[in-house]
Order: C-alpha cells, then sequence, then structure tokens
C-alpha cells in the first residue's frame, strides 16, 4: 500500500502523530472475533507503525491472548525459566508481566531482579530483537496506572530511516549487528547476568537496514539490545550505534502516549522503538501486560 493510501477498515483510525500513531476510540475492535478483524488491525499497522486502542474496561488476559494469536504465534517470555525471576504473578504463559508488582501483587521490593531486569525497558529498544526469530507485533495493555506519568515514547524508525544523510544511507545499507538481551541489561544497571541467564538467551544477528514488508518502506532496525556492528572492532560499532540512535530519536520523530485504564497499544516492533518514562515505581502501582507476537507466524 502506498503511504499516501488511506487504510480501508470498518473502525475509525485517527491520525495522532503523521502517518507515525493511529488512535481507535471504538471499544469492541480487540473484542471482535469476525474473520476480517486480524487483517483490518494488520492493515492500520503497516499505514502507522503504532495503534492506541481506547477500551472502557481493560480486556481479560484470556481475551488479550484470543486476539493476540490471531496475528501470529505468541513468544513465551524466557525470564520464567531462570531461578531468581521464576515466580508469576499471572498464570498465563504468554503474558509477560511489565509493570512494578510482585507475585504476590504487591509493589516490588527494591532488590527485585525482575524490577532490576524490567528496568531495561527504560532504555530505547524494541522487543525481542535478541533471538532469530523476532518479535513483530506487541500488545500492550494498561490494568493499573499511576496517577503520576507513567508513560511509553515510541520513535519511528522509518521515518528516521528517511532523514538519515545520504553518505549515511550508504555506508550503513549492508551492515549487520548483533543484538544480546544481557548488553540492554547490564547498560540499564542489571547485576552481571548469571551462567544461567546468559545460557537461556544468547546474542542473535539481523540487518541494520531493512525493508518492512508491509510498507515496503525502508527503516533503520536498532535497539538497546544492538551491541555490536559485525566484522568491525567493538568499539568503533558501539560509537556508530550511538551516532544512529541519536539521529533516530529527536522530538519529531517520537510520540509519547499518556496510558489510561484499558488502553492497549499495538506496536511493530520491526520499525519503531520504545521506552517506559521513569517513574516513582516504589510509591505507585502499575498493572501493564504484554504479548508478543513473533515473526512470520501469522
Ligand atoms: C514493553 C515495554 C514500557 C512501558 O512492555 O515492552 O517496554 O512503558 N514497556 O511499560
Ligand atoms: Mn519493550
Amino acid at each position: 500500500m502506498s503511504i499516501a493510501e488511506e487504510v480501508r477498515t470498518s473502525f475509525e483510525v485517527r491520525p495522532v502523530h503523521g502517518d507515525f500513531v493511529g488512535e481507535i476510540v471504538d471499544d469492541g475492535v480487540l473484542r471482535r472475533t469476525d474473520d476480517a478483524i486480524a487483517a483490518e488491525v494488520v492493515a492500520a499497522m503497516d499505514r502507522y507503525a503504532v495503534c492506541v486502542f481506547h477500551n472502557r474496561t481493560p480486556l481479560s488476559d484470556a481475551e488479550h491472548i484470543a486476539f493476540s494469536r490471531r496475528l501470529g504465534t505468541l513468544q513465551r517470555p524466557f525470564t520464567t525459566k531462570i531461578a531468581a525471576m521464576a515466580d508469576k504473578r499471572i498464570q498465563f504463559p504468554e503474558i509477560i508481566d511489565v509493570g512494578n508488582l510482585d507475585a504476590r501483587g504487591e509493589i516490588q521490593a527494591l532488590d527485585d531482579r525482575k524490577r532490576a531486569f524490567n528496568r531495561g525497558n527504560q532504555l530505547w529498544h524494541t522487543d525481542t530483537s535478541f533471538t532469530p526469530v523476532r518479535g513483530v507485533y506487541s500488545l500492550l495493555s494498561a490494568h493499573e496506572v499511576p496517577p503520576c506519568d507513567a508513560d511509553t515514547e515510541f520513535a519511528d524508525m522509518r521515518a528516521a530511516y528517511d532523514a538519515l544523510p545520504d553518505a549515511m544511507k550508504a555506508r550503513i545499507e549492508d551492515l549487520e549487528t548483533m543484538h544480546s538481551v544481557w548488553y540492554s541489561r547490564v547498560l540499564a544497571g542489571y547485576p552481571d547476568p548469571t551462567a544461567e541467564e546468559l545460557q537461556s538467551q544468547p546474542p542473535a544477528r539481523h540487518r541494520l537496514v531493512q525493508v518492512h514488508p508491509g510498507s515496503r518502506r525502508k527503516h533503520l532496525y536498532l535497539a538497546s539490545h544492538c551491541s555490536e556492528i559485525v566484522g568491525w572492532p567493538v568499539e568503533e560499532g558501539r560509537a556508530l550505534l550511538r551516532e544512529l540512535m541519536a539521529l533516530a530519536t529527536p522530538s519529531q520523530f517520537v510520540h509519547r502516549h499518556q496510558w489510561r485504564v484499558g488502553d492497549i497499544v499495538i506496536w511493530d516492533n520491526r520499525c519503531t522503538m520504545h521506552r517506559g518514562v521513569p517513574f516513582d515505581d516504589t510509591s505507585y502501582r502499575r498493572d501493564m501486560r504484554r504479548t508478543t507476537v513473533l515473526e512470520g507466524t501469522a
């Protein structure tokens, strides 16, 4: 579809940030079970890389999973296989718990390993870029939100690519990168990963410049997990990755979403980055639940 073309959906999608973020106020869309709905949501996602669905009440975990499954196979969180993070608040294996509550439903203790792990979400990243089969869509559902602004920011990697100088585009066209979840955790202050942790999730290799299969738009594929450029001296690679990160995240490419209970935001991990905005997570409860659809499984 050309980017100028309107998306044909049976629900209204209002642009809230150019062609980057669309908003759907129809409460029933993600609860629909007819055959057309998944293709319509994918069409909206191919135009807008982020879609905000305002639901009057949060979808139940079962509804959240059921809709997500219509988009493909769901990722199972690997952290539950790690002894120090195995305690789960939500028993559905497809739900990834990214709020600040522990297995008893209380605000996590300061030294909770899961809390330290999830702090990595405050760095610009894309979900599950550190596996050979990547995350495509993430669906994040707000069950409880603090009175302060515990927002999420999204950055458009298509617009970021378009705006690069031609010399930079030529320089990076064929580069490949390594992505490791442990690299981003340590950057965010997580303690040195244990042997069990390292073994649970080895790094993966991906192209830095990609073409989005739905929109045919070129985009950067960057993330805090991105640790090296293949074949380059490590520090030189990191310097270029830092430069690209800065070029990709000026305010005109960034949208900040302020959560209301019931919202589900769907983003396309291939062509966006996102990060949680820091808030006082030791005082306020934030219950956020995510599913992530794996690439090539629709
Ligand atoms: C995520 C994530 C950020 C947030 O769920 O993948 O990065 O604001 N969340 O909760
Ligand atoms: Mn994330």
